[in-house]
C-alpha cells in the first residue's frame, strides 16, 4: 500500500485520470471498476477530457461498478443514472459493456467479472465509517457481491443525493471486500476530511474489521490517494 499525497482534489483527479487513460491505449480491452459519489468526479473529467481529445477510445472496454441501491426513490438516484451522467455519455464506452450488481443474484456479479477477466484497475473512494463499496464495518475480508444494509453514518452522508434523510435507501448490492481485492491494480481516493479516521486507521497498518478499508493492506498493488490536509490530520 503507497500513499500519495497531493495538494488538491483535482491534482488526485489529474493523477488517477491519466493512469485510467494510460492502462486503455496500452490495453484497449482493459476491465475497470468504477466508483461513484464525489471522490471520482476530477478523475472523470480527466477521462472525459482526454476521450474528447482524441487521445483514447473506450470501446472496446468494460466496466463494472462497485455498488447500487435497492429501491432508489427516482431513477436520478441510482448509480447507474450517476455513471452516465459523470462519465459514460462523455465517452464511447458502450452501455451494453458497462455492468452494476443486482439483487436478483448478487453472487453472479463475481462469476460475471471472472468471466470477462477480472477487473484491471479499481477506483474506490472510502465512507467516513471506513467502507469501501459498500462494504459496512464488521464485512467479511473474503466477502462476495452481497446485498447490504447502510450504516446511519452511511445514509447520512449520502442524504446530500435526496430529497431528504428518509428518502436516503436502506439497502443496497455491493462488490464484496473479496471481489474488490481480486483487482490487479487499486486506486483509493481520499480527499475530505469527514475521511480522517478512517485513513487514520490505514496508516495504522493493521487489519481490522471495524476499518473495512484496512483489508487493502494485504494488496500486493494499492494507491491510497489522499489531499494534504487528510494526511496531516490523519497521523495524529
Ligand atoms: C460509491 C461507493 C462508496 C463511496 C464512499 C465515498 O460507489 O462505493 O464507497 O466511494 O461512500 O463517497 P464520496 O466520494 O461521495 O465521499
Amino acid at each position: 500500500m503507497k500513499f500519495i499525497v497531493c495538494d488538491t482534489p483535482n491534482e488526485i483527479g489529474e493523477k488517477i485520470g491519466q493512469e485510467i487513460v494510460a492502462l486503455v491505449q496500452k490495453n484497449p480491452h482493459a476491465i475497470l471498476g468504477l466508483a461513484t459519489g464525489s471522490s471520482p468526479l476530477p478523475t472523470y473529467a480527466v477521462v472525459a477530457k482526454a476521450y474528447q481529445e482524441g487521445k483514447v477510445s473506450f470501446k472496446d472496454v468494460k466496466s463494472f461498478n462497485l455498488d447500487e441501491y435497492l429501491n432508489p426513490p427516482f431513477e436520478e438516484a441510482t448509480y447507474r443514472y450517476f455513471m452516465k451522467e459523470n462519465l459514460f455519455s462523455k465517452i464511447d464506452i458502450r452501455p451494453e459493456n458497462t455492468h452494476f450488481p443486482s439483487d436478483k443474484d448478487p453472487d453472479e456479479y463475481d462469476r460475471e467479472i471472472a468471466a470477462a477477466g477480472g477487473v484491471d484497475l479499481q477506483v474506490l473512494g472510502i465512507g467516513r465509517d471506513g467502507h469501501i463499496g459498500f462494504n459496512e464495518p464488521n464485512t467479511p475480508f473474503d466477502s462476495h457481491t452481497h446485498i447490504t444494509p447502510l450504516t446511519e453514518s452511511t445514509r447520512e452522508a449520502n442524504a446530500r443525493f435526496f430529497h431528504s434523510l428518509e428518502e436516503t435507501p436502506h439497502e443496497a448490492v455491493t462488490m464484496g471486500l473479496g471481489t474488490i481485492m481480486k483487482s490487479r491494480h487499486i486506486v483509493l481516493i481520499a480527499s475530505d476530511l469527514t475521511k480522517v479516521d478512517a485513513i487514520h486507521a490505514l496508516l495504522a497498518g493493521k487489519k481490522d474489521l471495524a476499518w473495512p478499508a484496512t483489508v487493502l493492506i494485504d494488496h500486493p498493488s494499492c494507491e491510497i490517494f489522499v489531499t494534504k490536509d487528510v494526511y496531516e490530520a490523519a497521523k495524529k
